[in-house]
């Protein structure tokens, strides 16, 4: 059964930053775009590059290994169409972030 949990403060990500976490056993990556939070999977589907090391912008994250690029609302690669993550809904509740997920 899904679940809203607190991940880390609004303080913690800076703009244009990412970063990992376990949560419910999964790895996630939180991501800031100009104070805007979104949660995708952490691990590229391409060679498990971690989302949360890569740069933000115009909607999407660019992975720190080989530069595919994923847009961070729908999960759809952009650099391969065959390759997608998931995404998580994000709530923002006195700069705590929170994500709803279901355990693995
Ligand atoms: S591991 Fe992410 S692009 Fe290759």
């Amino acid at each position: 059964m899904s679940e809203w949990t607190t991940v880390t403060k609004t303080s913690k990500i800076k703009e244009g930053r990412g970063k990992s976490f376990t949560v419910n056993g999964r790895r996630i990556a939180i991501l800031n775009e100009n104070g805007k939070f979104c949660a995708v999977d952490n691990t590229c589907p391409h060679a498990m590059g971690s989302l949360g090391r890569g740069r933000i912008r115009n909607g999407t994250v660019v992975c720190p290994v080989h530069g595919y690029t994923y847009n961070t609302e729908t999960g759809e690669c952009l650099t391969d169409p065959r390759l997608r993550i998931r995404t998580y809904p994000v709530m923002v509740e006195d700069e705590e972030i929170r994500i709803l997920t279901d355990p693995i």
